[in-house]
Order: structure tokens, then C-alpha cells, then sequence
């Protein structure tokens, strides 16, 4: 190991990153009841131009009102291009209550911009004499941002994870789609002829370059990586063969852009039992290796050493935290029944458990 360790982001669940538009009071509400990991509140792209205001009341409004349960909440500002950003980040932190986990900052291009930002939450929480300490997720979704992700994922402690933004970044990189997300055939390779003439299309994952260079930028310094959004909210199968190739590269989960694909993502993201099972016994014959003398040894036919051990403690560390959060699920009250608020909107009733 090198004498560099890397400091971990607060251990929070991440299999599910569910958006839900901020100028939607209905969806915000069903948002709040939903069980996904975390939810981000919207206020860039899902938002009109014309209803972004109305979406930043509409989000102070949740954050002071609802019950989000175990979720961790986020909410996602406008970009550092736009007049909307300053404004998202000072009403939503001064007038939102300490319910707000995190913030995210869409499109991410330096770190000068993770800088600027931090400089400004950090005032507001000082003046404000906040108590709870906001995390930033960043959305990594432009070629500028992909090329400067290492050190802009090194930039603040408030880092916590880092979103591949494929929408944005196929439009940033004049990438030839209008999809979000998912295969694209044109990103094929045709085999040569076999014996019999015939000639196979094989078609590739066009986001993996992508991918993979984040993930290893998140990793290196600590942060979750987190795959963004898949369009086909009707094709669930699609779903989970993106997210389940996210998950064999690292990715901690996968954002859901309708309620169904909550499910799917903690689905992909569940270690398999019988690799759980694996790594257990992976530990448990390591430890009778070390008892006997031995570096290494042989389980199942493969051969097992110390760096099996840090995957197997990894498996194993990452299936304990799903089940607290699961147990945490089932065994936490009924929701309330809701009431009517001022807005007129029947609501979860809050609390101040996170
Ligand atoms: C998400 O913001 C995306 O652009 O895909
Ligand atoms: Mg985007």
C-alpha cells in the first residue's frame, strides 16, 4: 500500500439516487415515501426556466415539511453558468432547515468550481450557525469535467460522490446519440468471416472509457462513484444489464428517474448471496491460512491470497451496510398519516431523524 491513503466519504447506502423535479409538489411529496437511498431534489434540468423560483419554494417547502425517513436528501442547484445557482444555494441553506444531507453541483467542469462553492457553503453554515455539515455530490457530464476529474475529485472534504452525467456528456462530447443512456449500435465491431462466411456484429459499451475513468477518480480519493440516469423508463431488463455493468466496474449505484427503477437499483446493487457467501468463506480460509504459516492457498480450485482478502472485506463491508439500512427500513414506524398543509398539499409529516 502506498504511504497515501485516501480519506473515506461518510458511509451512507448509495444504490439508488432517485430525482424528483422541484416543480412538482405531488412528486416531491410521493418522492419522500419512495425508500430509495438518496433523493435529490431538482432544480436544474427537470425545471422550466419559467418555474424555476416556484421550484425553489416548492423544495424549501419539502425539506421543512416532509419525512424523508432514512433517505439521505440532497438537492441539485443550478450550474455555476447560471444567475440561478446563487440563490438556489443561499434560500435553500438558510431557509430549509438542517433536514438537506447534500448538495449536488451539475456539470462540473474545474475545481475552481467545487472551490467557489465550498467557499459559499461554508459562510452560510457558519453565519447561520448550522449544525449539520453538507456533503456535495458532483456530476461529472462534460468533457471538461471528465478531463479534469482527478483533481476535481480531490478538491474539498465535503466530497462525497461522484455521477456520471451521461446525458450531458454525450451532448458535451458530440457523442452521435439522442438516447439517454444504454447501447448504441453503431458502437459495434463486425467480426471476420468464419469458415462458413458468416460475420458477427458485436456491440460495445460506448460510456465504459467513461465510466471507468471516474470511478478510478472517486476511488483514489475516497468518494462513492455513482452511474447517472437511463432514459427507457420501460425497459427493465436494459436497466439492469448498464447497472450491473456499473456495479462489476465499482459503482456504489445507479440514479432511478422514475419510481420503478428504485427497485431495479437495489436490486443491481445487492451483492449476490452466493458472492457474499464467497467472500465469507474467502476470510475464514485466509484466517486458517495465517493460523498455519501460509500466504496463500487454494479455495474452490482458485488460489486466494491477501488481495482476495481486501476484495472479500470489501463484499463483506459493503452487503453489512444494505442490511442495517434494509433492517433500519422495516423496522422504522409506519408513515403518518398525512396531513394538510399550509400549501394545501396532503404531506408525510416530518422528523429530524437524519
Ligand atoms: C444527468 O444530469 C445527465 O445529464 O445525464
Ligand atoms: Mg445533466
Amino acid at each position: 500500500m502506498s504511504f497515501t491513503q485516501p480519506t473515506p466519504a461518510p458511509a451512507r447506502v448509495n444504490r439508488s439516487e432517485f430525482a424528483v423535479p422541484g416543480s412538482n409538489p405531488r412528486f416531491l411529496e410521493k418522492a419522500a415515501t419512495s425508500g430509495a437511498d438518496v433523493i435529490f431534489l431538482d432544480l436544474e434540468d427537470s425545471v422550466a426556466p419559467d418555474d424555476k423560483v416556484a421550484a425553489r419554494k416548492n423544495v424549501i417547502a419539502a425539506l421543512n415539511d416532509l419525512d424523508f425517513g432514512r433517505s439521505t436528501v440532497s438537492v441539485r442547484i443550478n450550474g455555476l453558468d447560471t444567475h440561478y445557482m446563487y440563490r438556489d444555494v443561499v434560500d435553500v441553506l438558510e431557509r430549509g432547515g438542517e433536514r438537506l444531507d447534500l448538495i449536488m453541483i451539475p456539470k462540473v467542469g474545474a475545481a475552481a468550481d467545487v472551490y467557489a462553492l465550498d467557499m459559499l457553503v461554508t459562510q452560510i453554515e457558519t453565519a447561520m450557525g448550522r449544525k449539520k455539515k453538507i456533503g456535495f455530490e458532483l456530476i461529472i457530464e462534460t468533457a471538461l469535467g471528465m478531463a479534469n476529474v482527478e483533481s476535481i475529485a480531490a478538491t474539498s472534504p465535503r466530497l462525497e460522490s461522484l455521477h456520471f452525467g451521461v446525458a450531458d456528456y454525450a451532448a458535451s462530447t458530440g457523442a452521435r446519440t439522442t438516447v439517454i443512456g444504454g447501447p448504441n449500435r453503431d458502437y459495434a465491431v463486425l467480426t471476420d468471416p468464419d469458415d462458413h462466411g458468416r460475420r458477427d456484429t458485436h456491440w460495445g459499451d460506448m460510456w465504459h472509457f467513461a465510466v471507468a475513468r471516474m470511478v478510478v477518480a472517486a476511488r483514489a480519493n475516497g468518494l462513492r462513484p455513482v452511474d447517472g440516469p437511463f432514459g427507457d423508463i420501460a425497459d427493465a431488463d436494459g436497466y439492469r444489464a448498464q447497472a450491473h455493468r456499473s456495479a462489476a466496474l465499482g459503482c456504489e449505484g445507479k440514479w432511478a428517474i422514475h419510481p420503478s427503477q428504485i427497485a431495479l437499483a437495489h436490486e443491481c446493487f445487492n451483492p449476490p448471496a452466493n458472492e457474499v457467501d464467497r467472500a465469507r468463506r474467502i476470510l475464514k480460509a485466509m484466517r486458517e491460512a495465517a493460523a498455519a504459516g501460509k500466504g496463500a492457498v487454494s479455495l474452490d480450485g482458485r488460489m486466494i491470497d491477501a488481495a482476495s482478502v481486501r476484495q472479500a472485506e470489501v463484499m463483506v463491508a459493503k452487503a453489512r451496510a444494505i442490511y442495517a439500512t434494509e433492517r433500519s427500513a422495516t423496522s422504522s414506524p409506519k408513515p403518518k398519516t398525512p396531513k394538510t398543509s399550509k400549501s394545501g398539499a396532503g404531506k408525510r409529516r416530518k422528523s429530524n431523524r437524519k
